[in-house]
């Protein structure tokens, strides 16, 4: 049963790819053309929190992201949105929502768009509904919102399965190894660029996929990297899990910078960063530590927690084009708040 007139408020993290989605085989229903793998990041240093009410005091659908109201008829967000609109009907509740969205990292492009928004406006809707949805039916519905979002429903490692079918109903995520099977694994976000994106990565996709004919070659070499990390991530092998992350980071942006008009990403910092881990990694005389980049100038560095230290100390010499590190570990996935809401019921207005 819906609970209308009461605030359900979730909080989650995003996620970051180590093997990555690239290009959709499905637009509409958001279908990627290979697998991929992601660590989700622990909402202690990275986070999102997403309040929700469904009201018949509503007489029109509110979005407030950071406190600021979004334009439900922009194209960007109503390419997302229509998942809470279908939720609603499914559960055949007449009433108007209000969502308040909040993230503690600056947003890239609007965060309607990231994985963290996405994974726990559709956590917070399924209990003001009262869907019942299982997380597996909710990391197919984040999907249609953003593809990274179905992989942030779940903790730890997981891997968004590509699928077969046409109607989208193989393609999900599942959690392979929870936050506890390789705690040691970290994520050491560098910042070099507070800027919005260039190219948001949906219309970037379109393009590749459009002009690229090698998005192909790498689909099917990426397939293959998802089932070789699993099988480094089982065996605790951080020495070959590093070899994959940096060859599938760098496969994905020579893609997208062979694409027509050519897109990049990366910035002078993220290149030196890039030596900066290379270097180190040899003087070590094995991986240490790997980067991967997504849509965007900011390094994720993949490490084990005693080799923190270093690279952070490492990334300190790179004086004046790193804006910010932020350390995160391994986070359980989207969880329901008891207090904590974003919305001021009595004015129906965010807090
Ligand atoms: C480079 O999930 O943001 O981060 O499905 O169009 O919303 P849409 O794209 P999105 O793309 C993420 C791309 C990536 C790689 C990844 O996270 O796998």
């Amino acid at each position: 049963m819906a609970a209308l007139d009461k605030v359900f408020t979730a909080r989650g993290s995003p996620n970051i790819a180590l093997i990555k989605y690239w290009g959709k085989r499905d637009e509409k229903l958001v279908l990627p053309w290979n697998s991929s793998l992601s660590i989700t990041l622990a909402d202690d240093v990275v986070n999102t929190t997403t309040s929700i009410v469904f009201s018949k005091k509503l007489t029109e659908d509110r979005l407030f992201i950071d406190g600021k109201r979004e334009d439900l008829k922009n194209k960007d967000i109503e390419e997302r949105l229509w998942i809470i609109e279908k939720m609603r009907n499914d559960a055949d509740v007449d009433a108007g929502f209000l969502v308040a969205s909040k993230n503690n990292f600056p947003a890239s492009s609007g965060m309607a768009s990231s994985a963290s928004g996405i994974a726990t406006l559709v956590t917070a809707a399924n209990a003001a509904l009262g869907s019942g949805l299982s997380k597996k039916e909710l990391s197919m519905i984040a999907r249609q919102g953003s593809g990274s979002a179905c992989r942030s429903i779940f903790g730890g490692i997981v891997e968004w399965h590509v699928g077969s079918r046409k109607d989208g109903s193989d393609s999900y995520a599942e959690q392979m190894f929870d936050e506890k099977y390789w705690p040691e694994i970290i994520d050491i976000i560098a910042i070099t660029s507070s800027e919005k994106k260039k190219v948001p990565s949906r219309a970037g996709m379109r393009q590749t996929v459009e002009t690229n004919p090698l998005f192909q070659s790498r689909a099917a070499s990426a397939e293959k990297r998802v089932e070789k990390a699993i099988i480094a991530y089982k065996e605790r092998d951080f020495g070959a899990l590093a070899e994959l992350i940096m060859a599938d980071s760098n496969e994905m942006h020579a893609l997208m910078m062979g694409t027509r008009p050519s897109i990049r990403y990366l910035n002078s910092a993220s290149y030196e960063i890039m030596e900066a881990i290379e270097e180190l990694n040899r003087e070590a005389g094995e991986n240490i530590a790997a980067y991967t980049f997504d849509a965007g100038p900011n390094a994720h560095i993949i490490t084990q927690e005693e080799f923190k230290d270093e690279i952070l100390w490492a990334l300190k010499e790179m004086k004046g084009k790193i804006m910010e590190t932020r350390v995160a570990g391994q986070g359980s996935g989207p969880s329901l708040l008891r207090g904590d809401s974003l919305i001021d019921l009595a004015r129906m207005a965010p807090k």
